[in-house]
């Protein structure tokens, strides 16, 4: 066995946490090396920490980055996120060795739908198309029809004849929201991200009422009372987006705090506030998200490990429905 795949061995058992970084080491220096070295890009979520969104080669919403990563030409992806969308990017460049700088990085949302549950619920609704949030694991989207993101929901559910049924999974809050926006009647699956569902309305309101020129600017993911407040709705690069041509100088953000790194950087005079949660926690930054840190990122870097691992058929199938929803973004000019 070689050094490195030993190295990949022994991490793949222990993991990484009982491995220490040398805190001398300029991990910035050394993982812009690796990525060289290696031929190596690094994909991040808009809500990884701030340090992981400054060494990304690119930094975007679910739909991005997953188109990033069907068209790099880099030999590893290395994705700064959580585990369905580094399964994503793997089903999409299946040839590439995709890592994860932490295997627990899942997602409360994803789990909700384990994919034996979902297959018996939808024996009962045998003439409805699946329509699924890209938040959902490999398995639930090889029994998915049409994948979604939150940036190109409204289009995929439109371009569903009028007369077919609808079942989509796991989020209910996003479903709700297009249920409103399209008319559809749907069958929801009663799913939820933690962080979405967690802010409170009391909170907000108190603080618009302190910040009277703020606008509020949320997450589908929330639930219906918070979009109901708020000024624009939609996803990561929609909200980014929305910060940039706004005429106004102060908004209260309804998403993951991450986002928060990006909006300031785009727009330095302008005031963003991470719009608060129910408790004192820090509960509107994701804890899977957060599970990458710089050092798991250098880590898994330099033992490329651990990878994501997909069974062929689980490729193959769960593919399909990440295909159909690329064709429809493109002409939906969501992606070009
Ligand atoms: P988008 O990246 O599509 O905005 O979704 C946000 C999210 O919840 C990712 O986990
Ligand atoms: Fe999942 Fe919510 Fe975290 Fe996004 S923010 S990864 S939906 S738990």
């Amino acid at each position: 066995m070689s050094t490195l795949a030993t190295a990949q061995a022994g991490l793949a058992q222990k993991g990484y946490l009982d491995l220490e970084v040398d805190p001398t080491l300029d991990l910035f220096e050394e993982i812009n090396r690796l990525k060289k070295e290696k031929n190596a890009i690094i994909l991040a979520h808009y809500y990884q920490e701030p340090d992981i969104q400054d060494i990304a080669d690119y930094i975007g919403d679910s739909l991005g980055l997953s188109r990033e990563a069907a068209r790099t030409d880099a030999d590893i992806i290395v994705f700064a996120g959580v585990h369905f969308m580094a399964e994503t990017a793997k089903m999409l460049s299946p040839q590439k060795k995709v890592l994860l700088p932490d295997l627990k990085a899942g997602c409360s949302l994803a789990d909700s739908a384990p994919a034996p549950l979902f297959k018996k619920f939808k024996e009962k609704y045998p003439d409805h198309v699946v329509v699924s949030y890209v938040n959902c694991s490999a398995e639930l989207k090889t029994l998915t029809d049409i994948c979604c993101t939150s940036t190109n929901a409204i289009d995929i559910i439109n371009s569903i004849p009028a007369d077919k049924k609808i079942l989509f999974a796991p989020d209910k809050n996003l479903g709700a929201y297009l249920i409103k926006k399209t008319g559809r009647d749907m069958v929801l699956w009663d799913g939820a991200c933690m962080v979405h569902e967690i802010f409170s309305k009391e909170k907000i309101t108190k603080l618009m009422l302190r910040h009277p020129n703020a606008e509020l600017i949320a997450h589908p993911e929330c639930e219906e009372h918070i979009l109901q407040m708020a000024s624009y709705i939609g996803s990561t690069t929609g909200l980014l987006k929305y910060t940039q041509r706004s005429a106004s100088k102060e908004f209260i953000v309804a998403t993951e705090a991450g986002i928060l790194h990006q909006m300031q950087k785009a727009a330095p005079d302008k005031v963003f506030i991470p719009a608060p949660p129910e408790n004192t926690c820090a509960c509107n930054e994701c804890p899977h998200m957060r599970l990458n840190t710089l050092e798991k990122l250098y880590l898994c870097m330099k033992y490329e490990a651990p990878e994501i691992i997909l069974p062929e058929w689980v490729i193959n199938e769960g593919r399909k429905c990440i295909d159909v929803m690329m064709e429809i973004s493109q002409k939906a000019g969501h992606i070009h």
